[in-house]
């Protein structure tokens, strides 16, 4: 059985596609706890509802980043966990923190990375005149918003999008290609190569290409 800590900072959309496919696909795992620096991020809501134990450490409490970083690890340490998901968690991580969780350490941003780190990410592509957006599961590095790639989603930018509507179309794909990433690394099917590269090692699509 392995042990997933999820970390979120909103709604949580992406926590509840995981333990949904968790739970109605039987994975042998199981999610230790969800934490949050917000106290009233909209998912612990929904995961209290589930049973999941929920942990609030709020941000506003430290002094500064390192040792609000420091009481995150101790308390993600404490469920021993296979895998740290990082679920809309909209905070800088300290490289201390990184290094301690490096190759179980996952994350989701919407944008084809290494194309729009950082936020307002819709907007930008929209601004640019991209054709494509999209999401991009990857292993996380000291580098924001950077390591590497397990899995993208690419969709379509079509004519009247806007923000709101790029990002609906973009947050159904992490829906799907979140849950597979998780799956693939808790059944220890994803290699990671020398040069940062990582393949899935029965050859499963490391792409979601969402036709309109
Ligand atoms: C998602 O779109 C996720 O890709 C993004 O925040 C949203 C969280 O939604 N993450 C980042 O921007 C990280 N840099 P959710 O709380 O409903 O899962």
């Amino acid at each position: 059985m392995k042990t997933i800590v999820m970390l979120i900072s909103g709604r949580g959309s992406n926590m509840q596609a995981i333990a949904t496919a968790l739970a109605a696909e039987r994975w042998p795992a199981r999610i230790a706890a969800v934490i949050s620096h917000r106290p009233h991020a909209g998912g612990l809501d929904w995961a209290r509802e589930q049973g999941l134990h929920t942990v609030v450490i709020d941000h506003t409490g430290f002094a500064n980043r390192e040792a609000f970083d420091a009481a995150l690890a101790a308390e993600i340490d404490r469920y021993d966990p296979d895998l740290v998901v990082l679920a809309g968690f909209m905070r800088i991580l300290t490289e201390g923190f990184v290094r301690h969780f490096e190759g179980r350490l996952m994350n989701i941003h919407p944008s084809l990375l290494p194309a729009f780190a950082g936020l307002h990410t819709h907007q930008r592509a929209l601004d640019a005149g991209c054709k494509v957006a999209g999401a991009t599961v990857h292993f996380v590095t000291p580098t924001l918003d950077h390591g590497p790639v397990v899995i993208q989603a690419a969709v379509p930018v079509l004519p009247g999008d806007d923000e709101a509507r790029l990002a609906a179309r973009v947050l159904a794909c992490e829906h799907v290609v979140y849950p597979r990433a998780v799956r693939w690394f808790l059944a220890d099917e994803l290699r990671l190569e020398p040069e940062g590269r990582v393949r899935h090692q029965h050859g499963e699509p490391q792409w979601l290409w969402a036709a309109p």
